[in-house]
């Protein structure tokens, strides 16, 4: 493997000389990228932070999903872990939150809290579009905005590609007029990759979002390259493959290379994977319990794996 100096990988990876030092530990940096911006919390150093392509925004590599976790009624005994999970979230620094018209009451629950917490302007708010027909996208858009007390949304995602072509007219309209910051599409199963590669090379995207973690990498090998060629940041949905990864590792000890990427729990190991690789911008962990958020919340500090502790990460965790 050829070895970079110091300068070339700077300039090559975008990361300045400040933010470096800032993070003179991180010794194991495999991104492009890469930014660092300030914690409100003492979490250890700077929270880390990758660019937006479509216009240089940056945004932390830890979001979180709303599906299920978010979807609660009204009772307070139901909403009071949620808001914890959200307070603590923000106070981590973190900002995007994923939601979508069907995760059932997760959009209002989500508006409910953050306007309760005076969350909305840290927040990066994507939610989704996800139903045929103009004028029912634009009615259900507008339903999601009010219950997310959120205009204008930060990202309008069309849901598994759903009437793709329709929503993405409406929102090159909207993104015009300012109703929406940022435009995307996005699916989590790689039976569908074919036709996300499709909307990916003909439609000007600013965001994708997609299944990626370190037992589902099939986007690797088409969709994550399309991506960066296209200027396109990408959300990483599933993460933990739905939770499912924890029944087989709970049980493993740590590997020893863990220290050196600055993880104390698995779930900090599984998300450092997804979030260093170069295409990822951030990856969005659902969770309803406080100190598994906190526990998340981690792996957006300290170093990542390089290309080859990546594929050490692999290999090892395909063996459990
Ligand atoms: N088509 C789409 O657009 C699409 C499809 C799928 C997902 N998504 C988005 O992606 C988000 C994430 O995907 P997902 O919710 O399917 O799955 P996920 O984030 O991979 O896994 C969630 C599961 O992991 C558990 N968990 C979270 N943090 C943990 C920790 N630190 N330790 C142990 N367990 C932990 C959660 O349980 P606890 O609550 O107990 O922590 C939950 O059971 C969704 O919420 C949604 O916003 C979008």
């Amino acid at each position: 493997m050829t070895k970079l100096s110091r300068r070339d990988a700077l300039r090559l990876f975008g990361i300045s000389a400040t933010s470096l030092a800032a993070t003179a530990a991180c010794s194991r940096i495999a991104t492009s990228d890469i930014h660092v911006a300030p914690s409100s919390t003492p979490l250890p150093g700077l929270i880390l932070t990758k660019r937006i392509p479509a216009s240089g925004e940056t945004i932390p590599v830890i979001g979180m999903g709303t599906w299920q976790t978010f979807d609660v009624g009204p009772a307070p005994a139901e909403r009071q872990p949620l808001e914890s999970v959200l307070a603590e979230f923000s106070a981590a620094g973190g900002k995007l939150v994923d939601s979508s018209p069907m995760y059932g009451q997760s959009e209002e629950v989500l508006g409910d809290l953050s306007a309760k917490l005076h969350l909305r302007p840290k927040l990066f708010i994507a939610t989704k579009v996800w139903t045929e027909g103009k004028a029912d996208g634009v009615r259900q858009m507008e339903e999601s905005m009010r219950k997310l007390q959120a205009d204008p949304i930060d990202l309008m995602q069309v849901h598994n590609l759903v009437d793709v072509n329709t929503h993405l007219d409406t929102l090159t309209e909207w993104k015009s007029k300012g109703r929406v910051r940022y435009v995307g599409v996005t699916h989590y199963t790689a039976s569908a990759y074919d036709a996300v590669a499709q909307v990916l090379t003909a439609r000007k995207l600013d965001f994708l979002q997609i299944n990626y973690s370190i037992n589902e990498r099939e986007a690797e090998q088409r969709l994550l390259p399309l991506a960066m060629e296209r200027g396109v940041a990408v959300i990483a949905n599933r993460p933990f493959a739905g939770g499912n990864l924890f029944s087989r590792l709970r049980s493993q000890p740590l590997p020893s290379w863990a220290k050196e990427i600055d993880c104390e729990s698995w779930a900090q190991v599984l998300l450092k994977f997804v979030i260093s690789h170069p295409a990822i911008t951030c990856a969005i962990p659902a969770t309803s319990n406080v100190n598994h958020l906190k526990d998340n919340m981690r792996a957006a500090f300290g170093r990542l794996p390089d290309a080859e502790l990546r594929t050490r990460m692999a290999a090892d965790l395909s063996r459990y």
